[in-house]
């Protein structure tokens, strides 16, 4: 039994302006049927025959909580426990909370760790790489899945495999993790072919994660066993102790433990992946006209090229003309006209508005 763990405490500042801190990314409707968060859970669910899933541990922030119990009911999938962070730590805090949760319960459990902002369109297939890592974790390694990467990405982590895959889909072993490397390193490895992207989903026991926190990051675990411990319930939710949380190394998990560990595995997976990281992203996974433009309801393209035109209300009429590579997105309450290649400097959109208020 694999227990998904869902973390969705970032706020997504790179899609803004649909993405909000109260209503990030992650529970908005961008791509496909139903949130991001609702197509998370809903691949992580349900059995097969060598494979089948606990109900959800989520992690996440108290602004959050009834945003992620009514869409996991709303997607028919029974919650698991819904632990709330007092402040976001980044994602090692968040996944070592989740381990000592689940140790506590179950010596052997096996932990699924799962981004809610992805878009995987191939979900059986997705289950498929999940089962091929199985066996490696009872091994006692840390699973990655790899992306094989199409472009010199420097918001991802590098995977370095020790051979070229196979295509047999089986896991393999992983000489090096780097995180977030320059667009130098970054050009080099995709040009170098045996470089994989990390998917950002893992597969370990909690013991072992916990084993691997101990080696590479002893001080995160007092401040985070003692927050679990004193964890307060609250309306089904169990709220971290923020005393000791606040004394917790705000990290990743990709530079506390990936990037030391020397027990990675990795599972090559070829089905169908996105990070939708930017509004680019969207553009790219969203199905577009003949010359390249995505538009939505209420907006209109005349003579543009390679461009995003959305209008997330029903009274306001976007209309972009000649365009070329440029995203538009008009909400009710905020318009953002960008080039293309500009997508990632969206974030400081956010940035500059909050030192203005
Ligand atoms: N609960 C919680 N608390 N969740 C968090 C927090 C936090 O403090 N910070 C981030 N998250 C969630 C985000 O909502 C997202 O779903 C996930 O954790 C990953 O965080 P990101 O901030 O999006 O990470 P990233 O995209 O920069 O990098 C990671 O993902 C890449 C692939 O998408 C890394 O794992 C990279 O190596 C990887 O390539
Ligand atoms: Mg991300």
């Amino acid at each position: 039994i694999v227990t998904p763990v869902l973390l969705c405490g970032g706020s997504g500042t790179r899609l803004w302006p649909l993405s909000r801190k109260s209503y990030p990314k992650q529970f908005t409707t961008l791509a496909g049927e139903g949130s991001l968060f609702q197509q998370s859970a809903q691949r992580l669910s349900g059995q097969e025959e060598d494979l089948s899933f606990d109900a959800p541990l989520v992690v996440t922030n108290s602004d959050f909580r009834f945003i992620v119990t009514e869409q996991l009911s709303e997607a028919g999938i029974d919650p698991g426990p819904v632990l709330i962070e007092p402040e976001g730590r980044n994602t090692a805090p968040a996944v070592l909370a989740a381990a000592l949760h689940l140790l506590a319960r179950d010596p052997g459990a096996v932990m699924l760790v799962a981004p809610s902002d992805h878009v995987i369109p191939d979900a059986a297939a997705f289950r498929r790489a999940v089962s091929a890592g199985l066996a490696s974790v009872q091994a006692g390694r840390i699973v990655t899945f790899g992306i094989t990467p199409d472009r010199p990405e420097t918001g991802y982590g590098y995977l370095e495999l020790a051979a070229r895959p196979d295509g047999s889909g089986a896991a393999m072993a992983l000489t090096r993790f780097i995180e977030k490397p320059d667009a130098t390193r970054a050009a080099e490895m995709l040009a170098n072919g045996a470089y994989l992207w990390n998917s950002g989903i893992f597969l370990f026991r909690a013991a072992d994660i916990l084993e691997a926190f101990e080696q590479h990051a002893p001080d995160m675990i007092a401040p985070v066993r003692a927050s679990v411990a004193e964890a307060r319930p609250d309306l089904g939710f169990l709220r971290l102790a923020p005393d000791p949380w606040a004394r917790v190394r705000d990290v990743s998990i990709d530079y506390a433990v990936m990037e030391k560990s020397d027990r990675l595995s990795v599972v090559p997976f070829a089905a169908g992946w996105s990070d939708l990281g930017g509004w680019d992203a969207v553009w790219r996974e969203t199905e577009a006209d003949a010359r390249g433009v995505v538009t939505s309801a209420h907006a209109t393209a005349i003579d543009c090229d390679n461009s995003l035109l959305r209008s997330e209300s029903d009274g306001l009429e976007l209309v972009g003309i000649g365009l070329k590579d440029m995203i538009a997105i008009a909400m009710p309450d905020a318009v953002l006209v960008a080039p293309m290649d500009r997508a990632q400097d969206v974030k400081r959109a956010v940035e500059a508005l909050k030192a203005r208020k």
